[in-house]
């Protein structure tokens, strides 16, 4: 009997067809390929491309001169290209004319001077709960980064009788909030945001859910700009969400990742965290960089812990800032020193500061500006159906309210590239492709009835 190059034993006769030695061969088979992996796919099945990231691809490929990119969360300017803002071009310039310049590691918890700043941009200059030492920051690879260390934080430390809490998460919401506090063990669950009919807040469905809520959950909350919805709460609605939820003694988290993006103004922007803060809640706070200083790529945010007034916050601070640096050191060990400096720069510099608001106001105008024209066009053309809510929803996205089969048709018929759920990003608009879009839009609404 000779082998044959898998190892298995080969025959000359007729015996080779066999249904056992068949049988046998197979088994033989199946014992090698086994063995060359310890992930069978039962283990490790196929996971499913990111559907946002495999539109930018399938756009990237379309060689279509009409395409529109209405997928991914990132500014474009009105020729459709990514914008690196003034402000940041010279903060660049700066730090690479400083003959100090060098790439050695940060400290664990970031660069203080970056991140000092990152959390008065975000309570406000002279807080109370920064003088009292009631803030304790780490630097963060960007907003994910900055969830991702808050969800491992209250997955290890956040306990009632010893068992985790549920994370309440709007419906819908940033997808990956899903994936993230589920990686770290923690129980989620949804709260109505969304309103089908009105476009807009499901308020009374949001409160209910909360009030209905197990004391102390966790409760997730876009701070401006809700993604993917581009629908916020008012000053007056904040104030009664807060009240549930300070009711039901619920432990707020904050997502901002839009600060100074949503309406061109920081403050304005930060007006919810300030509300909870004021209110003496306990709460933390994920914040990005990438989207308001267009530095996507540079992965700078940061986390903040914020204690309620007492008279053991600091020392409760202290704590909490020790248990994080053990947390950040065995993740990232530090985190990463350019898209820092270069915020560090601006934030630190009178001049500089100012510019930046000034680029923030040309994002967020241009954005508003994109809302008002769809909206006229989509009137214009009388396309069936309300579009009050294009220019009422704030922020980087809106949605329309189309279906998904209406989505896949803009994508076929006019090579426009946007989520499932109908999410546009506002970004991806400008003043030579909206009236086309408009178009796409009305003759696929039309298309349905
Ligand atoms: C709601 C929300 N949170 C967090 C992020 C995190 O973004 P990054 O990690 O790029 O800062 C995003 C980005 O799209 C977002 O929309």
């Amino acid at each position: 009997m000779a082998s044959d190059s898998s190892g298995s034993a080969s025959h000359t006769t007729s015996s080779s067809s066999s249904p056992s030695l068949t049988r046998l061969r197979g088994i033989a088979n199946h014992m090698a390929l086994a063995s060359v992996t310890s992930f069978p796919v039962e283990a490790v099945p196929q996971a499913p491309e990111d559907p946002l990231f495999g539109l930018m691809r399938a756009y990237k490929a379309d060689e279509s001169p009409n395409k529109v990119d209405l997928g991914i969360g990132a500014y474009r300017d009105d020729n459709a290209k990514p914008w690196v803002l003034p402000v940041v071009k010279k903060a660049d310039e700066i730090l690479r004319n400083d003959p100090d310049l060098n790439h050695e590691y940060l400290p664990i918890a970031g660069l203080a001077s970056f991140t000092s700043k990152a959390g008065e941009l975000l309570l406000g200059t002279g807080s109370a709960a920064a003088a009292e030492k009631r803030v304790s920051s780490v630097q963060t690879i960007s907003g994910t980064g900055a969830v991702h260390l808050g969800a491992l934080f209250l997955a290890k430390f956040y306990k009632v009788n010893g068992a985790n809490r549920t994370v309440y998460l709007s419906s819908p919401t940033w997808a990956n909030h899903n994936q993230i506090f589920t990686n770290v063990g923690l129980p989620i669950a949804t709260y109505p945001y969304f309103d089908k009919e009105t476009k807009g807040l499901a308020f009374e469905g949001m409160k209910k859910a909360l009030a209905d809520a197990p004391e102390r959950s966790i409760i997730l909350l876009h701070a401006c700009a809700h993604n993917p919805t581009g629908v916020d709460p008012t000053a007056e609605q904040w104030r009664e969400i807060a009240e549930v939820i300070k009711a039901k003694k619920h432990f707020p988290f904050f997502d901002c990742a839009y600060q100074g993006f949503a309406s061109g103004d920081l403050d304005r922007d930060a007006g919810a965290i300030r509300y909870f803060i004021e209110q003496g809640f306990e709460l933390v706070i994920a914040q990005s960089f990438a989207k308001n200083f267009g530095l996507y790529g540079e992965r700078a945010g940061c986390f903040h812990f914020v204690a309620a007034p007492s008279a053991d916050a600091a020392s409760i601070t202290t704590r909490v800032a020790s248990q994080l640096a053990i947390l950040q050191r065995s993740e990232i060990s530090n985190p990463p020193i350019y898209g820092a400096k270069i915020a560090s720069t601006v934030l630190n510099d009178k001049a500089l500061f100012a510019e930046w608001q000034e680029n923030l106001r040309t994002m967020s105008g241009r954005i508003i500006t994109m809302r008002t024209a769809l909206r006229a066009k989509l009137e214009e053309l009388r396309t069936p159906g309300q579009w009050n809510h294009i220019t009422e929803q704030i922020g980087m996205f809106s949605f329309t309210g189309l279906s998904e089969a209406q989505v896949a048709k803009l994508r076929s018929e006019f090579h426009v590239y946007m989520t499932k759920n109908g999410r546009i990003s506002m970004a991806g608009l400008n003043t030579r492709n909206v009236e086309y879009f408009a178009k796409a839009v009305d003759s696929v609404v039309r298309e349905a009835l």
